[in-house]
């Protein structure tokens, strides 16, 4: 059987920086830099402007990646988008993205396959799964995993919002999943969901129960409360969790390959809070150089993290060939993930 490495990486984040002070200046938000850094560690994000969506963001990222792996697009066999965000209710954002970057255009269109991945923060692992399955199993040899967000379209952006909108930013990161002969690449997956806490970690936006899906005034025209309308979160659950889940499942990653957190060179933990990570790591006995962080740079980019990650760390020399890496992510849903990656 081949096996699935990562062979090219890509990301994107929009011009626009948003300083944690700026949530106050700009949006009058009652908030600070230091309540959001201490809590977070995140000091600022990037928010993309009016006319821009996650299948926009990830054009760029995705030709990046695309160019990184030595290929064109002519020799990808699937797109797997991950993302919260999507372009539109349906269709997925992976056909929309397969258009923008021209798959569709010219005498010998590449019409592949493209499943969009609703599982959040924990996206990247469930894509990177199902990528690395398709190619060991020889039924592709190029997938695009696109991981995007443009969440400022849809946080409240006011005092009400704060627990929030103070954590999330825009940015899309790719990646190539390749086959290959060589004794490389994905090694395995472990991936998980508790659906008890689907409602602690959501945006409704409509309810498919009432006929129509949204109220309809007299003037014909859709009324969204804001309980429906902006993302709904219980942090302190979430937090509790992500940190119990993300120790469970890195320590199963590591038992089912029969290795130990030392064999590992890399962690790649999903930016959600640095306070999280932190104790997922004191707790494990990570050493603070096997760690790579941006955090703190463009906040909680939920689908695209880990591969913006990887994007980084392949380009500043801290992620090389040869290395062993653990990626892990926890999310809405509850959804969580680890894997296993020879790089
Ligand atoms: O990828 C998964 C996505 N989500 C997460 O990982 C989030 C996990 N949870 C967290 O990171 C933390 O729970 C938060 C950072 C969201 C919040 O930290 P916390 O220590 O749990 O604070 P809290 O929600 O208990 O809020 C404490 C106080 C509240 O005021 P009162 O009720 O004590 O008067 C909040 O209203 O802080 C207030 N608050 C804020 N104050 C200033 C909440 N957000 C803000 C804000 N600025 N942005």
């Amino acid at each position: 059987m081949p096996n699935a490495y990562i062979s090219g990486s890509g990301m994107y984040v929009p011009e626009t920086v948003i300083k944690n002070d700026d949530l106050k200046k700009i949006y009058g938000i009652d908030t600070d830099h230091e309540w959001i850094h201490k809590r977070s560690g995140i000091e600022e994000r990037r928010f993309a402007p009016e006319g821009v969506n996650a299948s926009d963001l990830a054009v760029p990222a995705a030709k990046q990646a695309v160019e990184d792996a030595g290929i064109e697009m002519k020799d990808l066999d699937m797109i797997i988008f991950g993302t919260l965000s999507p372009d539109a209710i349906f269709p997925g954002s992976g056909v929309y993205l397969q258009q923008k970057l021209g798959l569709c255009d010219g005498p010998n269109p590449n019409f592949v396959p493209c499943l969009d991945v609703r599982n959040q923060c924990s996206a990247f692992i469930y894509s990177l799964a199902t990528a690395a399955s398709m190619v060991k199993a020889g039924g592709c040899k190029n997938v695009l995993i696109v991981g995007a967000e443009c969440h400022s379209a849809a946080m409240d952006m006011s005092t009400r919002g704060r627990q929030v909108s103070s954590l999330f930013g825009d940015a899309a990161a790719a990646v190539v999943v390749s086959q290959t002969e060589e004794d490389r690449g994905v090694r395995g997956w472990y991936l998980g969901a508790d659906g008890r806490y689907a409602d602690s970690l959501c945006l409704k936006g409509w309810d498919m129960r009432r006929r129509p899906y949204i109220p309809v005034g007299d003037d014909d025209c859709g009324r969204v409360t804001p309980e429906m309308m902006w993302p709904y979160m219980e942090g302190k659950l979430v937090f509790r969790n992500a940190v119990e889940r993300m120790i469970q499942s890195l320590m199963k990653a590591c038992s089912d390959h029969e290795i130990t957190r030392d064999d590992i060179d890399l962690f790649l933990f999903h930016q959600a809070n640095m306070r999280i990570n932190q104790y997922v790591a004191d707790q494990i006995g990570i050493p603070e150089d096997r760690l790579v962080h941006n955090l703190h740079k463009y906040g909680n980019t939920t689908a695209a993290t880990i591969p913006l990650l990887i994007a980084e760390a392949t380009r500043n020399g801290k992620l090389e060939r040869g290395m062993k890496v653990a990626m892990v992510a926890f999310g809405s849903g509850f959804t969580w993930g680890s894997a296993i990656v020879d790089w």
